[in-house]
């Protein structure tokens, strides 16, 4: 069975992406799923977010070794040459969360990937082409299997190349983080004919997946709704800039984006934490589990309590609307065999 893979997915950069796949990889766990977070962003601001300097320098040694792949790259490395994708050892957070950290190093792989696009529609070797464009997804695969996962969250860098091509064919359901800006509805227009392309020349690909070697990924890019971020320079305009904004997300959403019928593809509208941010990320952890020894007194006590409602319920409406089963138990019976009973 494969593992639903959730991408976090805007061309723009610094809309909160990589703050929202880190707060909600936790809020997951913290719930009961067991969580595989993975950076496919070549920039690894996710990866950062989870570690302190010290580990980072164990994560990205000068000479990796291919007996102990931690990071995306790492691990896809050996495609590059003649090998095969190694097995990632995941970092673990809790129990529940594990991450498969970035690289910036990944960067030089889009080059890679740029030239298996094509030949996947060929008539030959096609084993080198499926194996490198669906690289990320067999790594998440490997990662979730391991670790019992109930869901891969995936975070990616603000590009619609390559890289981010074969993150999104690897996604089973996309969330679009937007602020409520000209920006915004822009982007919108570039993002939905995107999406629908790289759906339907990936449909193509797979239709030229005949000796079915290896399992793919079914690239359904379902859009599961967006995020809108109330960014603090906007709440100093005049409220009625931002509401205006925020009217036309909708529609424009619907037309370009589409979703499904009948629910408001609105999953939330997240507030700026101010001071809170940088808090949390001088502390290692999310804005949610602030203690009064980080220094989350008085209001900002209150506004910890807060975030910890706000994404609680984004993420029980993400459980919802993806059909997730929050229970270990679905998993614990499939490995009892029947004659155990
Ligand atoms: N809800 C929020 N409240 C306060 N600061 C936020 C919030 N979301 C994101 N930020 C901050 O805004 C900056 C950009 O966010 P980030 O998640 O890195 O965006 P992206 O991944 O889309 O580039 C970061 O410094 C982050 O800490
Ligand atoms: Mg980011």
């Amino acid at each position: 069975m494969n593992i639903p893979v959730l991408t976090f997915f805007n061309n723009k950069g610094g809309v909160g992406k990589t703050s929202l796949v880190y707060h909600l990889a936790w809020m997951f766990a913290e719930i009961g799923l067991s969580v595989i977070a993975i950076d496919l962003d070549p920039q690894a601001n996710l990866t950062a977010s989870f570690f302190d300097e010290d580990t980072l320098l164990g994560i990205w040694p000068d000479k990796p070794s291919d007996t102990n792949a931690h990071t995306i790259y790492q691990c896809l490395r050996p495609l590059v040459r003649t090998g095969e994708i190694l097995t990632p050892h995941t970092k673990e957070i809790t129990p529940k969360l594990h991450v498969v950290p970035g690289d910036l190093a990944l960067a030089g792989f889009e080059e890679n990937l740029s030239e298996a696009w094509p030949n996947a529609l060929g008539s030959n070797d096609l084993y080198r082409p499926f194996r490198l464009l669906t690289g990320f997804w067999q790594v998440a695969q490997m990662a979730a299997k391991a670790h019992r996962a109930n869901i891969i969250l995936a975070d990616v860098g603000p590009s619609l190349g390559a890289i981010n091509r074969s993150a999104l064919i690897a996604t089973d359901h996309v969330v679009i983080p937007l602020a409520a800006d000209l920006f915004a509805l822009q982007g919108l227009r570039n993002l939905g004919p995107t999406l629908t392309r790289w759906r339907s020349d990936w449909k193509k690909r797979r239709d030229n997946w005949s000796t079915k070697e290896f399992r793919l990924p079914g690239g359904k890019m379902h859009p599961a709704g967006y995020v809108l971020m109330q960014h603090a320079e906007r709440l100093k305009r005049p409220v009625r800039a931002y509401s205006q904004w925020a009217e036309r997300i909708p529609e424009e959403y619907q037309r370009v984006i589409g979703g499904d019928g009948g629910v408001d593809a609105c999953l939330a509208r997240l507030k700026h934490y101010r001071s809170l941010a940088p808090m949390a990320q001088e502390a290692r952890k999310p804005i949610f589990k602030l203690t009064a020894a980080d220094g989350a007194i008085g209001n900002h006590a209150r506004a910890v309590t807060a975030a910890y409602d706000d994404f609680k319920r984004l993420a029980e409406l993400l459980i919802d609307r993806l059909g997730l089963e929050v229970s270990d138990q679905r998993v614990d019976h499939q490995i009892i065999p029947a004659s155990s009973a």
